[in-house]
């Protein structure tokens, strides 16, 4: 035991000593070899979501071959892992969920005992495979095929999708979901390099997060097709993503184009047209991309989130077709994404704010060089006003509103938005030409690693605080980073980015009139903060003036769509229904269908029985992501009978 862990040690320290990491990466990668990315061994970068023991043995590469089979719901074939183990390791454990599990072998086909342990509602179960006498397999194989209701999938009818031909698959892995397709330690702070044989039936195209290595497929017999891919640069496996449907391909600039089916691609690549310059306002501020190509799909609008990070090709809803490109600073923030969150990682997900909070700002920061301070002041307003609500729901002491969090409460307010505001705070102190500097050095110098909270502070403090006590004292970055509420000395956004608006406002709200709302010369942020400013308990008839001067029910743009939802139906505001009910039929973003539900539910005797009749027929089109979430607003009333 004692040489166990003596080994183990050693495993861990020759994978991450500090900056060494990057350097033999570097001398790795010029050999021809795979690159190995280090896994930090502190207490803080324990994972408590994944059943893996890396410091014993862990996945350093995997290799899928797998047949997309759309009949039976179900990716089926093998997956091929690179192990490295500690000496005296005797198995790896990796995560699976729902996965049945056909064989284990080492890479010559020789069999290798395994037990699948008890599962667990959310993480699954271990998988925990016997090494057997001698030492560990440098590969293991395991056959196998995902379950028909594998979380991270949506396996899509032709009904469900624009064509109406064909049918259509895509998967989201982010956090914890990619272990119901894939039998690998899920765990952000074990990245894999990856590659991957898929099958599907012709015509449809198989695309993925990663290198297209056959972009026409190529033949497989039984009227299929098999498409290769490669991830050479070593990613966390939430990462690894799959789209496979009746899609057509448009360049929008040198590196970049657009993924969608063919009767969306025009509106598509019209909302994205600035995606090339995008990508060169990134790489001005913070440093080249090192990805590749920056390709995006647009997909069937039950995909559950605004948008995914997965490298290469970034994952959109097609609710952020507005036709204006005003919700375009979606774009931005995936691809912001490119330098926080899939270069440099947060190693466990309570630290989720180095991803999402680090990409909100860098995502305002894009959105200032393409289109301007004013657009951007306006944007930071509004993230301000989240936190400002996070904090009023949540209370100013609650756990849940701690930039590193543990408490579940996973507010999108404080992940996103105070995250932003913490680096907007030091910005605005150090000086805009300094923290870009950091930054930009900062995802140079920990480029393919895990990171965390306390990591993330040391860093500042050794490489921009350096000593300055006086600068220490004015930061706060304890309090940040660890304490809830929001601390004074947080950079607040410019009271003249809406002064207009709260004017107008103001007169409205004081009995004015609709028809003296300058509503429709407003941009999107404009009209949402009108729209969020209102009181939210309104008479019908104040609401039905808004609704005719401003066709609010009608609206083609989901973020006002959303917000003007909400505040009629907190009203019960009955012409609102047929809106909703097209609303939620129509799309799936979790963001927008939850709190629909949960508004309708807290109207009581009239919401309830709107939801049920809504949720009845709209659920079996929903992504498990978003029908979970309204299951737990719904209670089992929400669910159809057993
Ligand atoms: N990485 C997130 C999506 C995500 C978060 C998936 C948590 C699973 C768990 C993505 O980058 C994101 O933040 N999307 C936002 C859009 C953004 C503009 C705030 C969304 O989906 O609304
Ligand atoms: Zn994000």
């Amino acid at each position: 035991m004692r040489r166990l862990i003596a080994f183990a040690f050693a495993l861990a320290v020759a994978a991450c000593s500090g900056g060494t990491g990057n350097d033999q990466n570097a001398a790795a990668e010029a050999r021809g070899e795979r690159q190995v990315a280090p896994i930090l061994t502190g207490a803080d970068a324990v994972d408590s979501q994944t059943y893996a023991r890396p410091e014993v043995a862990r996945v350093t590469h995997v290799a899928l071959d797998l047949d997309a089979d759309f009949a039976n719901r179900r990716m089926a074939g093998t997956a091929t892992l690179d192990v490295q183990a500690a000496q005296g390791a005797r198995e790896i454990v990796l995560d699976s969920k729902g996965l049945e599990i056909e064989a284990v072998t080492d890479a010559g086909g020789q069999p290798l005992r395994y037990a699948l342990g008890t599962s667990d509602a959310t993480k699954g179960a271990p998988l925990t495979i016997q090494f057997g006498a001698g030492a560990a397999p440098a590969q293991i194989r395991i056959r196998y095929r995902s379950a028909p209701d594998a979380e991270a999938l949506q396996w899509l009818t032709p009904q469900q999708t624009a064509g109406g031909r064909h049918p259509y698959l895509f998967s989201q892995g982010q956090a914890i979901l990619n272990r119901t397709w894939i039998p690998t330690q899920d765990s952000p702070g074990i990245r894999q390099t990856w590659e991957a044989r898929i099958t599907a039936p012709a015509p449809l195209k198989v695309v993925m997060s990663g290198e297209r290595l056959t972009p026409e497929g190529e033949d497989a017999g039984n009227g299929r097709r098999a498409y290769r891919f490669r991830m050479d640069r070593p990613v966390a496996p939430y990462l690894i993503a799959i789209a496979a449907g009746d899609i057509a391909f448009r360049e929008l600039g040198p590196r970049t184009g657009v993924w969608t089916e063919p009767a969306m691609l025009d509106r598509a690549a019209a909302e994205l047209v600035d995606t090339e310059r995008m990508v060169e306002a990134a790489e001005r501020l913070y440093g080249p991309y090192r990805w590749g190509r920056y390709d995006v799909i647009v997909l069937p609008p039950s995909f559950p989130y605004g948008g995914m990070e997965n490298p290469t090709l970034t994952f959109l809803t097609p609710t952020f077709l507005a036709g204006d490109r005003s919700l375009n600073g979606l774009i931005a923030h995936e691809l912001a994404h490119s330098w926080s969150g899939n270069l440099v990682t947060n190693a466990t997900w309570p630290d989720g704010w180095l991803n999402e909070g680090f990409t909100s700002y860098f995502e305002n920061r894009i959105m200032e060089a393409l289109y301007g301070p004013q657009r951007a002041a306006q944007e930071q307003a509004l993230s301000f006003a989240e936190i400002e609500s996070a904090l009023a729901e949540l209370g100013q002491n609650a756990p849940g509103t701690r930039l590193r969090d543990d408490s579940g409460a996973d507010s999108s307010g404080i992940v996103y938005d105070k995250g932003a505001a913490f680096l907007r705070t030091i910005e605005r102190t150090v000086g805009r030409e300094r923290f870009d500097a950091y930054l930009t050095s900062y995802f140079d110098r920990h480029a393919f690693q895990p990171m965390t909270t306390a990591r993330f502070l040391a860093d500042l403090r050794a490489n921009l605080i350096r000593g300055d006590a006086a600068l220490e004292q004015r930061l706060q970055l304890d309090r940040w980073a660890y304490q809830p509420g929001l601390p004074e000395n947080v950079a607040r956004p410019d009271p003249a980015a809406f002064a207009a608006v709260d004017r107008a406002l103001a007169a409205y709200n004081a009995g004015g009139e609709a028809g003296a709302v300058p509503y429709a010369g407003w941009t999107t942020a404009e009209r949402l903060r009108f729209l969020n400013g209102l009181p939210r308990e309104m008479p019908v008839t104040r609401l039905a003036g808004l609704d005719q001067a401003f066709s609010l029910s009608a609206s083609g743009n989901s973020e006002t769509l959303f917000a003007w939802l909400q505040l009629a139906l907190a009203n019960r505001y009955q012409p609102a229904v047929p809106a909703v009910e097209r609303f939620l039929a129509g799309q799936g973003r979790r963001k927008f269908v939850s709190p629909l539900f949960e508004t309708l539910w807290g109207e009581g005797e009239w919401g309830r029985p709107i939801a049920q009749r809504i949720y009845a027929r709209t659920r079996p089109s929903y992504h498990s992501v978003t029908s979970s979430a309204v299951d737990r607003v719904l209670g089992r009333a929400g669910q159809p009978a057993p």
